[in-house]
């Protein structure tokens, strides 16, 4: 099976390169393009895969296409692949923020044309994304159970309803930038109080994955944990206490309330 690529960017050099370092796509099967044509050759030649010209090259070569340009450009690159599309009927997998399996069945006009669409996070970078994924009309459930085992690459993954994509988009793509705060806020905490801030960051993002990990495996709900966390009159109800007067949990609802609104509007 062909895997092809249009975009090599954070996103979709994520996902190839975690698709190589799993073992489940073999290099040579994997065909990336992009306009940057000398990043491109760089970028085919650090992870030993395939460089092609164009989107419509990957669209009639590849059985899966990733699409994998910011959502301004996904219009134009589906007019570039059409003709490919109609007539060599590639899966295509979206991961525009915002833009429906339906939107971009009407985009590429083509009849049945199969998609499926994804929401991964930046931590894909480091093979740990949570990605949702939904299928348009037309793709089979083999294409669905084919894009998650590629996804799992990368992390894990998630069946959506695709009505829930915005709020999904809030609590897992956005949400990294919200953690990546609070983990520098710790940081400045403990650099005001005379550590240095290199081990401080250290120290607060060890903290904060094993505290996450804690909440997946342990299948405790994260209050009874925080209760287990604070002793009688100790140091830790005086943090928690001062979180809750500050407006920490209020915060954070309105900030993923506030990307869901923002998702709705950037629709329009
Ligand atoms: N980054 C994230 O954390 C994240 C999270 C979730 C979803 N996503 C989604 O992932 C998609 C890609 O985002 P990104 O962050 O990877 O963007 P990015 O780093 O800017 O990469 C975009 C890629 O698209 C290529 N490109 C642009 N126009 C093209 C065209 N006409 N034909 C072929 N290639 C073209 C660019 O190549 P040149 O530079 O050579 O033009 C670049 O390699 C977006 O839809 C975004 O919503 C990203």
């Amino acid at each position: 099976m062909k895997i092809g690529f249009i975009g090599a960017g954070n996103m979709g050099s994520a996902i190839f390169g975690g698709l190589i370092k799993s073992g489940r796509v073999q290099k040579e099967d994997i065909y990336i393009t992009r306009r940057n044509k000398e990043a491109l050759a760089a970028q085919a030649e650090q992870y030993g895969v395939n460089a092609l010209e164009s989107g419509k090259a990957a669209a009639e070569k590849c059985d899966v296409v990733f699409l994998a340009v910011k959502p301004a450009m996904l219009k134009d690159v589906i007019s570039e692949i059409r003709s490919a599309v109609k007539s060599h009927s590639p899966l295509l997998v979206s991961m525009a923020a915002g833009i429906s399996t339906e939107d971009i069945e009407d985009m590429a006009d083509v009849k049945g044309v199969r998609v499926i669409r994804i929401m991964p996070n930046v931590n894909a970078l480091v093979g740990m994304s949570v990605t949702a994924y939904c299928a348009g009309a037309n793709a089979a459930a083999e294409d669905v159970e084919r894009v998650k085992d590629m996804l799992c690459a990368i992390g894990s993954a998630v069946p959506v309803e695709e009505k829930l994509f915005a709020v999904f988009t809030a609590i897992a793509g956005c949400s990294p930038a919200y953690v990546y705060m609070f983990i520098n806020a710790l940081a400045e905490g403990a650099l005001k109080a005379g550590m240095s801030k290199k081990a401080a960051l250290e120290i607060a993002a060890g903290a904060v994955m094993g505290s996450a990990k804690n909440v997946l495996e342990s299948g405790t709900h994260p209050e009874m944990l925080c209760d287990a966390v604070c002793s009688p009159g100790g140091t830790t109800i005086e943090g928690v206490c001062t979180l809750k007067n500050e407006g920490f949990e209020a915060a954070v609802i309105n900030a993923v309330t506030a990307s869901i609104i923002k998702d709705a509007q950037l629709k329009k």
